[in-house]
């Protein structure tokens, strides 16, 4: 295990991965489970992570990915969905699963509930995917910090046509739609990526202290 700055240092974004190298189950356990422990606002959640092996499909995404090898290469593929509206349905299964989390009836987290549905009914509905976006993004964050941290690498990718996505993966029926995706699995020497210089703005560019 690295420590964290060492972890980021050693990552990138893989763009060519070693086909003959796979993610054991337990790797690919350790990376379901630090997503599946993400923060969201509210606590939310509103997502699936959607793992995909099945070569056939994996090949028709890639069509739908403008062709990025990654895809259908890397040991595993994982797609970040969110749910197409946080409607009532989804706040009454978060609110529910709290209270049975916290072993208190649903009326004990009445103040929650309220939160939420008070802050989606002031969102239009592509405010709220907008919002379910956001929070798909910090489970993405939590998996490029986590892969580096366990010596594993990944190629995060917006670049992909989200609609026939969700056709491949049949997620319309689900009330699912894909946002973004990762290629998980280990990098190949020949990958040109591995040795081009990575810019980060120094501190002083990102960082404005107001004391
Ligand atoms: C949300 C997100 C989407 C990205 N989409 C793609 C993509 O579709 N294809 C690709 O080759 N790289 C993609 N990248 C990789 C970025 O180009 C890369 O992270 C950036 O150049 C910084 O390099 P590094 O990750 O190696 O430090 C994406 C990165 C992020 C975080």
């Amino acid at each position: 295990m690295k420590d964290v700055i060492e972890a980021l240092n050693w990552r990138y974004s893989t763009n060519v991965f070693d086909q003959n190298k796979r993610l054991s189950t337990e790797d690919l356990d350790y990376l379901l489970e630090a997503m599946r422990l993400s923060p969201s606002s509210f606590g939310v959640q509103p997502w699936k992570f959607i793992v995909v092996t099945n070569p056939e499909i994996r090949a028709k995404i890639r069509e739908a990915g403008y062709g990025q090898p990654k895809i259908s290469e890397a040991s595993h593929l994982i797609v970040f969905a969110i749910p197409k509206d946080i409607n009532e349905t989804v706040i009454d299964n978060f609110v529910k699963a709290v209270a049975k989390a916290r072993g208190v009836e649903v009326d004990a987290v009445k103040g929650l509930r309220d939160m939420v549905t008070g802050s989606m009914a002031q969102k239009t509905e592509e405010g709220r995917r907008a919002w379910a976006t956001n929070q798909v993004y910090i489970a993405l964050g939590v998996l490029l910090t986590a892969v580096a941290v366990r010596g594993i690498d990944a190629g995060p990718m917006e670049g992909f046509d989200p609609k026939k996505v969700d056709e491949i993966l049949g997620l319309a029926p689900l009330g699912l739609e894909s946002r973004v995706m990762a290629a998980v699995g280990y990098r190949s020497e020949s990958d040109p990526n591995a040795n081009s210089k990575r810019m980060r703005f120094p501190k002083e560019e990102v960082v404005i202290e107001i004391k």
